[in-house]
């Protein structure tokens, strides 16, 4: 058994750990997704259905992983995506991820649904941090908060457009996730165990002051939103495409959609000045039973690669899993579990040391591929024969 993040060597270590610090109600909430969690599977599944096809008895000094994405120049190809409620994994949050994203020469995206002030984690890192839009309490919340961020040195928006209303996730619900955040101390009795038997994480918890309300969602009365108001707002709150004509005027920096499953939305992206997509399932944690975003990834390069950088996440646990992105046409990918089961291991050292796995594994794939930097990766290093679709 892994105690120490150090002697992990795979995501899969982070996640054993974070599963043995967390409280299940949380590791569920990091780890689970909608519904049968059949595109949950499906995302990790498809990298393993494309095998390498690779340039032997090759030898090359430098292994080149640097890419550029909206013009930032970034040390690996891989992004931290937005995970909400971060601040629950570790008290160090959105703020200790931000910064080892920074340390590692890469970008970190904040979601609406985070514990720490933005500006705080604008500071946090030394890299370019972006924010990632949920229009939770309207445009009235939104407008503002889109200043902040401005002012704070923001350098892109993110707008996630598959969040129409919350996924089904079960394991929430048996976990009793809504009696936790809730009011009632009677109604959290039966769930109170799983907290009891993870001391650590329950004293930083409660040290960190708890249930927090979100610093970057002011609503009326000048107040943060509170947790439990959370689901009903996003539900209340759907982005539509209409809404990126007053966002692009409020926003004058590059805007990325982010949950792009077809050439049709990839289309409308382009067609509201989006700088970039991201082909993405939001995890399996949304609709259930949608393609895998591999799968997905060929049909948005091809309708347009030539207009906006394209992007992609979910499932990525691996180096090599970055690599076959690449190849597939991905300008760079989103990390989303992968660094935040470091940060719920260990808080910043864990989010550096998933980053540094993944690190390794993309340099030892492109030297045992024969390539000497990702710029090069195409189709012809992969063989898709056993992916469907
Ligand atoms: C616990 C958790 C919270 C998330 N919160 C958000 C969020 O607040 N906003 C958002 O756009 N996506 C959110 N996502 C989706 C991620 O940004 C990303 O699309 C997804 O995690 C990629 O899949 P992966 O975890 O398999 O890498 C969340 C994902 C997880 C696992």
């Amino acid at each position: 058994m892994i105690v120490n993040f150090r002697d992990a060597i795979t995501i899969e270590d982070l996640r054993r750990m974070a599963n043995r610090r967390l409280p299940k109600v949380v590791f569920d909430y990091l780890d689970g997704g909608a519904e049968d969690e059949v595109t949950l599977r499906a995302n990790s599944e498809a990298f393993s259905s494309i095998t390498f096809r690779p340039r032997n008895g090759v030898a090359f000094d430098e292994c080149d992983l640097r890419s550029s994405v909206l013009g930032f120049n970034l040390a690996l190809p891989a992004v931290l995506a937005p995970i909400g409620y971060s601040r629950m994994m570790h008290s160090g949050g959105e703020v200790a991820a931000a910064s080892a994203a920074g340390a590692a020469g890469t970008a970190y995206i904040l979601s609406t649904i985070s514990g720490h002030r933005l500006e705080d984690v604008k500071t946090a890192s030394n890299g370019p941090v972006w924010y990632q839009l949920y229009l939770l309490g309207g445009r009235k919340a939104a407008e503002p908060t889109l200043e902040r961020a401005r002012n704070a040195g923001f350098s892109a928006l993110v707008v996630t457009i598959d969040t129409a209303v919350a996924g089904l996730r079960e394991r929430d619900y048996r976990n009793g996730v809504k009696a936790l955040m809730g009011k009632s101390v009677l109604a959290k009795i039966p769930h109170l165990s799983q907290l009891i038997v993870r001391p650590g994480w329950t004293t930083s918890f409660l040290l960190d002051g708890g249930l927090r309300p979100l610093p970057n969602v002011i609503v009326p009365g000048n107040r943060p939103m509170g947790l439990q108001d959370v689901a009903s707002a996003l539900a209340s709150s759907t982005v539509t495409w209409e809404d990126f004509r007053w966002i692009r005027e409020t926003w004058k920096g590059p805007i990325v959609v982010k949950g792009v499953l077809t050439g049709e939305d990839a289309r409308r992206a382009v067609d509201v000045g989006a700088a970039a997509v991201v082909v993405s399932n939001h995890g399996g944690r949304q609709l259930d039973q949608v393609s895998p975003t591999l799968r997905a990834l060929s049909e948005v390069v091809e309708a347009v690669e030539k207009d906006v950088e394209v992007l992609m996440d979910g499932g990525i646990r691996r180096g090599s899993d970055i690599v076959k992105a690449l190849c597939l046409g991905a300008r760079a990918v989103l990390i989303g579990r992968a660094y935040a089961y470091g940060l719920a291991a260990a808080g910043r050292s864990g989010v550096a040391r998933a980053l540094e796995i993944l690190k390794s594994d993309m340099e030892r794939t492109l030297r045992l591929l024969g390539c000497p930097s990702v710029k090069n990766l195409d189709r012809s290093y992969i063989d898709v024969a056993l992916m469907r679709g």
